[in-house]
């Protein structure tokens, strides 16, 4: 048997610990073949494949990035669809494909499958918003990453006596600033998921400065004031025709040094938190996934992907993967929000 491995969307690390965990398992217990797809669904529209033996994975779990290379291509469109890529596949000899990939990869999977081809899936977010599973790999190193950053942003804040606005990623959740916020005592975490007026925000950094801190603010790309409808975006769409985000940390910041007094600085860590080695955690836990999927082709789940359920690894039909994004719960806002001001 042959399978053929794509990693689809942004990307985020522990991508390569799954193709190796994927293509280990595959080789040492079942003595199967694998190709992967350049550069995501492009790849497997394109028919445009690389070679994965057993020497082409090594070393890889800690190395950040995809060996495969990533896009955000949407499979149905220009001279996609299936009848394409069943002709590819046939063509190629490629008996099944493990895609690894967000909601938009993974949606195109379900698609794909309900015309019949055979696909199994590997959930990857850095924004740990995918609701079939506990935790998505990248999202322990995005946190860690933020962290860091943050704790330095802190320093320089405190020297100045300054406020410092942290900018993270999560563009429907605020999992990675709530905590990063937390990790790193912030004043405010401001998430997709909690409407906040700029009073409010004011309020927070207004206490923390009384006290003599340098107020922390930590806010999700995809933080939507109160006063407005949508989040902050001024760079178009991608590929998805989702508006790409970022910026609302340099919106906030003059605002709130208007209301405020204090003067202000904002950050984005943008794609920071998506680059370099993984985290130990995020290495285990995708080579886990990895190694699941091949129990999955195996076993001819179709329309399935991989899931952390506590600490072990299940196998959850695509539909309940994509029906609802695991947003922050408000208990746990409530939680983060006693430590705010
Ligand atoms: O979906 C993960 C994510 O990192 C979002 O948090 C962010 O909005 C988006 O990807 C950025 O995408 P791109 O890499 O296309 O700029």
């Amino acid at each position: 048997m042959k399978f053929g491995i794509l990693t689809s969307g942004g990307d985020c690390p522990g991508l390569n610990a799954v193709i190796r965990g994927a293509v280990l398992k595959g080789i040492k217990v079942y003595g199967q073949e694998f190709v992967g797809f350049r550069d995501g669904w492009r790849g497997v529209v394109e028919g445009d494949i690389m070679d994965l033996p057993r020497q082409s994975v090594r070393g890889i779990s800690k190395q950040g990035g995809t060996i495969l290379g990533t896009s955000r291509t949407n499979p149905f469109e220009g001279n996609g669809g299936p009848e394409v890529i069943k002709a590819h596949m046939d063509r190629l000899g490629i008996d099944a494909i493990i895609a690894i990939g967000g909601e938009g990869t993974l949606a195109a999977a379900r698609r794909l499958t309900d015309a019949g081809l055979n696909i199994v899936g590997v959930p990857k977010t850095v924004d740990n918003d995918l609701d079939a599973t506990d935790y998505t790999f990248g999202f322990d190193t995005a946190v860690q990453i933020a962290t860091e950053a943050i704790d330095r942003l802190r320093t320089t804040g405190e020297s100045h006596h300054r406020c410092m606005v942290a900018e993270v990623m999560g563009r429907h959740v605020g999992w990675i600033a709530l905590h990063a916020g937390m990790a790193t005592g912030a004043h405010a975490i401001l998430i997709p998921e909690q409407a906040t007026s700029l009073e409010q925000i004011a309020t927070w950094v207004n206490e923390a400065h009384e006290r003599g801190r340098a107020p922390l603010v930590v806010v999700a790309e995809g933080f939507v004031p109160d006063h407005q409808d949508s989040p902050h975006s001024e760079r178009g769409l991608d590929a998805f025709g989702r508006p790409r985000l970022g910026g609302i940390g340099e919106q906030l910041a003059p605002q709130i040094e208007a209301m405020t007094g204090i003067e202000t600085r904002a950050t984005v860590l943008g794609h920071i938190q998506r680059g370099g080695v993984p985290s130990a955690f995020d290495r285990v836990l995708a080579t886990r996934l990895g190694m699941a999927a091949i129990d999955s082709v195996v076993e001819q789940r179709w329309g399935t992907m991989v899931s952390l359920n506590g600490t072990e690894i299940e196998h959850v039909p695509f539909e309940e993967a994509l029906g609802n994004l695991k947003t922050v719960p408000q208990h746990r806002y409530d939680e983060a929000a006693i430590l705010f001001g």
